[in-house]
């Protein structure tokens, strides 16, 4: 059902540009509060003049400046004053509370972008700039429009992860150009981490010489592997981030405290807040290589999956760290701090004189309380440098102090936004389901990112008003290059825009996909390595009886779509898809898209396979519910599940993980599935980490191994009754779920409850 309509929206679009006055496409992200279209234009030549009223508004007018000869050649000149010449005028009037407000007015005679303060008048800019027609000649043509703003939230953030991979202050500039441009606000820059430590710290010389460079680690190995078997460049480790030293080729890189100052500076002119994160007192290896003293036993290591972490027993970390934030609060001018404190992997805490001292001493009950201890530390000291500490959503275990803002993460634990809210603290949501832009874009289709509510269910509308916004994070352990953080991003950053700014309208998926395809273009001109949309209605298996067209409705004009049906990775040279054609046969295809400049995308695997239906059974089970086993034990591929013995077993009537099954879990569900009529069904299999299904003991969906929230779909053709269901799901015990729906060809669910599942 999805597809006609989506496909009339494109003719509606396509038409309507075609008819009007091309410069009436109007297709801003994130989408204006309000907006009045005219009739008539405004034109841009090297005669107009951009003015601005206030001095504080000169780089802004300089910026303005810049961007237009970037994008269209023309030279504007600049004045103080606004006076009867200007044509382009920046000022601001309302009072400063009113942050991230402005309007724009575009009239035959002149532009005029007002805003409530320097920043909301950047945010006029940006949508000035999304007004710019691709093509232009001597005279840009600007539509008449008059447009009210302002955004639901005031926190736009997206985190950039330089420690697994590292990203140089260029490129970090590029991505806050990428930002401002969507009307993102708010950069968390995540400093450290245990692959690598990139902030120099003047007190602490060893932070840098020591864990700045490193040998290739897995996560550089796995790149490598990747960029061969995919032919992929942008898998490659820049040459540029990679040193011969001793004989070995290392790999690395950090900021000098003077580059972080220029970013800094860079960003604030852009209207962007940056936000560091120094992480502790986990993800700290790199740091105790340098200073062993910092850890318990003197050394890094690694936990069952976490690494060791700081000693919060002994004084001297607190001291070494105190110091390390304050040089971090001189570089970054602004209130916010991150903290961390995620996956803290208590054990060496257990086993650690200090520690135990530091729990007695301080009444503590526990590990966790001293890691709560630690953060509470680490906050009075914050608060005594007028900072305010941000951390992860784990800092609600243990006891969370009243002033701490707590970035929700843990899409499986909304129970500590709940009790955020609740206790008055305030939130910003990163869920991982959706806001973790490392995990691979197959994983969630871009309608899911955008008609996703970030705000957990159980969060009352009183309490709504403590989120401050909405953040997707990029880890980089699978992100060498400024090329693939860009395919990671983009297009989920324009969804995420959209989504924040515009929180409390009624989006519709269909009228964002019109604004987004047109953006592509602009996407191109701006040389980023963006991923193309997806084809539609595609899935890793579709199964056909007898022939069927292969018909791959793609929306994106200058993107070529080539393939190969030999199992060989598509190339220029690879077949061109321009029409639907027939087959008959089971096939393999291998597509990959190729963008305006020639670069290609990731290869999408798809089969499409000539089944027969497979025959039902009648009257082999009445009894409602699936079997459910719980297996325990730490799994990584649904096939160890069975190589420990079922701890307890269960009957459940929908696909969920039973009322006291602990989190290190391996769950085997078995029965029958119920088929209404003969069809061609379309299983989505979501879960984190791995699952499998079976149906009629044959493989559906794989979506083993350890992964985060990951669905993936495929076909079966079934004919009516019942048929044997194998689902096979683990979790290595950091939180995760189980989901599995099931359509008909006509879109119709067939919900697995009490009336469809037996055992
Ligand atoms: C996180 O993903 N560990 C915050
Ligand atoms: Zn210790």
């Amino acid at each position: 059902m999805k597809r006609p309509i989506l496909l009339l929206m494109f003719i509606l679009a396509v038409c309507s540009c075609g008819k009007k006055n091309n410069s009436k496409a109007i297709n801003i992200i994130p989408k204006p509060v309000e907006m009045e279209v005219g009739k008539g234009n405004f034109l841009i030549s090297d005669k107009t003049i951009i003015s601005y009223n206030k001095t504080e508004l000169k780089e802004a007018a300089e910026y303005l400046a810049e961007r237009l000869a970037d994008e269209t050649g023309l030279h504007l000149s600049i004045q103080a004053a606004n006076s009867s010449q200007s044509n382009i005028v920046l000022d601001y009037n309302s009072p400063e509370e009113i942050s991230d407000a402005y309007t724009l007015n575009v009239s035959s005679k002149n532009i005029f972008i007002e805003g409530t303060n320097p920043r909301s008048v950047m945010l006029g800019i940006q949508t000035l700039r999304q007004l710019i027609p691709l093509e232009v000649n001597t005279k840009i043509i600007i539509p008449e429009v008059n447009i009210k703003d302002y955004p639901a939230w005031e926190w736009r953030g997206m985190m950039m992860d330089i420690s697994r991979h590292f990203f140089d202050k260029e490129e970090v500039k590029e991505f806050l150009d990428l930002m401002a441009y969507y009307k993102f606000n708010k950069f968390h820059w995540h400093l450290t981490d245990d692959q690598g430590w990139r902030i120099e710290i003047k007190k602490y010389p060893l932070l840098i010489e020591k864990s700045s460079w490193r040998e290739f680690n897995n996560h550089d190995k796995t790149c490598l592997s990747e960029a061969v078997k995919e032919h992929n460049t942008d898998y490659l480790l820049p040459e540029e981030k990679t040193k011969e030293q001793d004989g070995k080729i290392l790999y690395g890189g950090y900021y000098t405290q003077q580059d972080i100052k220029e970013v800094v500076a860079y960003a604030a002119k852009l209207g962007i807040d940056v936000i560091p994160e120094i992480d502790i007192p986990g993800h700290s290896s790199s740091s105790i290589a340098a200073y062993p003293d910092l850890s318990c036993f003197g050394t890094t290591g690694w936990g069952t999956i976490f690494s060791s972490p700081l000693c919060p027993g002994k004084d001297n970390t607190l001291a070494i760290y105190k110091d390390i934030y304050a040089e971090l609060f001189e570089l970054f001018p602004y209130e916010y701090v991150h903290v961390g404190a995620d996956e803290v992997e208590k054990e060496n805490w257990k086993k650690c004189p200090h520690c135990q001292a530091r729990i007695k001493q301080e009444n503590l009950q526990n590990e966790d309380e001293l890691q709560s201890w630690f953060v509470r530390q680490m906050e009075s000291f914050f608060t005594s440098n007028g900072k305010k500490l941000i951390g992860w959503d784990e800092i609600t275990e243990g006891g969370l102090s009243e002033n701490a803002t707590v970035m929700w993460w843990r899409t499986w634990a909304p129970n500590t936004v709940k009790t955020a809210l609740e206790q008055g603290n305030k939130v910003i949501l990163t869920p991982n389901s959706h806001n973790y832009f490392d995990y691979q874009q197959t994983s969630k289709t871009l309608q899911e990112l955008y008609t996703f509510d970030p705000v957990p269910a159980s969060v009352d509308n009183t309490s709504k008003n403590l989120i401050l916004g909405i953040q997707a994070n990029t880890w980089a352990e699978a992100i060498p290059s400024r090329e693939r953080f860009q395919y990671m991003t983009v297009p989920r950053m324009l969804a995420l825009s959209d989504v924040a700014w515009r929180y409390d309208a009624d989006r519709k998926w269909e009228e964002f996909y019109s604004r987004l395809i047109a953006h592509f273009p602009r996407l191109d001109k701006m040389k980023i390595n963006y991923r193309p949309v997806e084809i539609p209605d595609l899935h890793e298996k579709i199964v056909f009886v007898g022939t069927t067209l292969v018909k791959w409705d793609y929306p994106l004009s200058d993107i070529e779509l080539r393939y190969t049906t030999d199992e060989t990775i598509p190339d220029k040279n690879s077949p061109l898809y321009t029409d639907p054609f027939e087959i008959d046969q089971s096939t393999r295809f291998n597509i990959r898209m190729f963008r305006p400049d020639g670069s290609a995308a990731d290869i999408l695997k798809i089969l499409y396979a000539k089944e027969e239906y497979r025959p039902g059974h009648e009257g082999l089970s009445s009894n409602v519910g699936l079997k459910c086993e719980w297996h325990e034990g730490i799994f990584r591929q649904c096939s160890q599940i069975e190589t420990v013995p079922p701890k307890q077993e269960y009957i459940v009537e929908s696909i969920k993980v039973p009322e006291g099954v602990g989190g290190k879990r391996g769950l085997i569900y078995s029965g029958y599935i119920n088929i209404p009529k003969k069809d061609i069904y379309t299983f989505y299999l979501a879960s984190d980490d791995g699952s499998k299904l079976y149906i009629n003991e044959e493989p559906v969906v794989d979506n083993d191994g350890p992964h985060g929230p990951v669905t993936l779909s495929a076909q079966m053709a079934l004919d009516k009754g019942l048929h044997p269901i194998k689902l096979y799901y683990f979790d290595m015990n950091n939180g995760g779920f189980i989901n599995l729906k099931l359509f008909g060809s006509d879109g119709r669910e067939v919900i697995l409850n009490n009336e469809s599942i037996f055992h």
